[in-house]
């Protein structure tokens, strides 16, 4: 049995000091033994939000990660900065990574390579384009995508990966996908797993589906036996995120 994880992605929000306020209004609201509860926040954030979990269930991510281990790239964050503060997470790949800053399968593929040398899970984003669902390309879309992420990965390591579905028409719109149309995509998602490793890989690794979680939409999306938790945005941010964590109770 899978054990869910959800995952906050906060995107561009919360200075330090806000962050650090919004994790103690969250704090009490996420408590939930049954599940992962992980809160992916900005770069400058992360040192303040991980002294303020401690002592909870909350682990904390990191939104980027650069594939080198130190030299010149202005701007960049290195793995070796991450594990040094104690960040268990990594999110790779996000659509606004993509659409915004130029980011490709194959540096998705890198640094997901490099977060598993440092011991940090990658939580890595795929997802379909409106356009690509409505040509009926999505499942071929999404097939690519991760083959080419997991290029070079151990089966050991993907066992450990998490994997967030996220259909782009689905993110920010309020337009949820509908629990079959996500969990068509992660079984998908699951099936190519067994293709590039094996059965017992696929059995383990995590998928999650994001896109307009909700309190109201987690439970019968998380219910689907192929997802396995989500990657939530807005509703992050907000007291409902503790429902959306405490869905099955
Ligand atoms: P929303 O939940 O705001 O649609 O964002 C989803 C997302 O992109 C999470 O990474």
């Amino acid at each position: 049995m899978r054990r869910k994880i959800i995952a906050g992605n906060w995107k561009m929000n919360k200075t330090p000091s806000e962050a650090v306020q919004l994790i103690e209004e969250l704090k009490p609201l996420v408590a939930n033994d049954d599940v992962d509860v992980v809160f992916c926040v900005p770069a400058v954030d992360l040192v303040p939000a991980i002294e303020a979990v401690k002592g909870t269930n909350i682990a904390i991510g990191a939104e980027n990660m650069y594939y080198q281990e130190s030299g010149a790239y202005t701007g960049e964050i290195s793995p070796n900065m991450l594990t040094d503060i104690g960040v268990k997470y990594v999110i790779i790949g996000h659509s606004d990574r993509r659409e915004y800053f130029a980011e490709t399968d194959e540096t998705v593929n890198k640094k997901v390579l490099k977060a598993f040398e440092h011991g940090i899970t990658p939580i890595i984003c795929c997802g379909e384009s409106l356009t690509q669902r409505e040509q009926g390309i999505t499942i071929d879309w999404i097939r690519q995508q991760i083959k080419i992420a997991f290029l070079n990965v151990t089966p050991a390591q993907a066992k450990e990966a998490v994997i967030a579905y996220e259909p782009i028409w689905a993110i920010g719109t309020g337009k949820v996908a509908t629990s079959e149309q996500a969990e068509e995509v992660c079984a998908a998602i699951r099936a190519c797993i067994a293709e590039i490793f094996d059965e017992a890989t696929a059995e383990a690794i995590r998928i999650q589906y994001g896109g307009s979680v909700s309190a109201s939409s987690a439970p019968e999306l998380f219910a689907m036996p192929n997802i396995d938790g989500g990657l939530v945005g807005g509703a992050s941010l907000k007291p409902d995120f503790g429902k959306i964590v405490n869905y099955n109770k």
